[in-house]
């Protein structure tokens, strides 16, 4: 283990909905910098997983540590100000109101402190960075969120919770019903925003073959248990999983 603690921890975490168990006693953590994908089948608890780290859907059991600090049933509406940014399942945008405007709700949730500017005026200069990373949706500023492609939606639903200036970010499904250009351009950004801004990134994928490709490290959900925490070369070579649970 290093010195730093993990973007990440998460120890014995368990949750569900009534009778049914989503999550068993899941163990794993994410490193800082680092792209963590999150891999399995429909129901693996992929999206339960989410919901519970951002505080969206009650823990039964376990804790979670966001850099070292215990963030275990903090509610949703804090996360953001201690540095998670969680991007759920569907790009939900508000249709009728511009991407800007879509884009200036972003940095509402933003906490104080967390990697702040010094000079005021944060919103301008967030919206030009916005713009800088996402060139297609400076194109579309003035336009109706509702006229865009899913592509340029999930850029937009991605760069909504950048300006929040996020440390750890929680993407789901970034990829579903984007075609495999569009897949590789938005997974090409995220490993940019990696690299360039020291974000830590947890990808929850469906598509395990694309997701490995950028991944630093995979863990593998299988019916609410981690079966494998790997790195993700080491999974992507690893024939008999894969045909198990990654279905490439
Ligand atoms: N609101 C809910 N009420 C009851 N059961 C639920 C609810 N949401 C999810 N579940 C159940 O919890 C389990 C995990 O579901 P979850 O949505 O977390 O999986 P997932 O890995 O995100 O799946 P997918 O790849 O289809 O998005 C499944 O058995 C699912 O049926
Ligand atoms: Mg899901």
């Amino acid at each position: 283990m290093s010195a730093a603690p993990a973007a990440l921890a998460v120890r014995g975490l368990s949750a569900g909905y009534g009778p049914v168990t989503a999550l068993h006693e899941v163990t794993f953590s994410a490193g800082r910098g680092r792209i963590t994908a999150v891999l399995g089948a429909n129901g693996a608890g992929k999206t339960t997983l989410l919901r519970t780290l951002s505080g969206l859907h009650r823990a039964r059991a376990g804790s979670v540590e966001l850099h070292g600090r215990a963030v275990t049933g903090v509610p949703a509406e804090q996360m953001a100000g201690l540095g998670m940014a969680h991007v759920p399942e569907g790009r939900g945008v508000i249709t009728e109101l511009s991407v800007e405007e879509n884009l200036r709700l972003g940095a509402l949730g933003r906490g104080r402190g967390v990697r702040a500017d010094k000079a005021g005026g944060r919103g301008a200069n967030d919206l030009d960075r916005a713009y800088a990373l996402f060139p297609v949706l400076a194109d579309r500023r003035r336009a109706a969120a509702g006229t865009l492609s899913g592509g340029e939606r999930q850029m937009l639903v991605l760069a909504r919770a950048l300006m929040a200036r996020p440390q750890l970010l929680l993407l789901d499904e970034p990829s579903l019903g984007l075609a495999p250009r569009i897949v590789a351009q938005i997974f090409a950004l995220v490993r940019d925003l990696v690299r360039e801004e020291g974000l830590s990134v947890l990808l929850v994928e469906q598509n395990a073959r694309s997701a490995l490709s950028v991944a630093d490290r995979g863990v593998v959900l299988d019916l609410g248990r981690v079966v494998a925490d790997e790195d993700a070369d080491v999974l992507a070579r690893d024939d008999q999983l894969r045909h198990a649970y990654l279905g490439f």
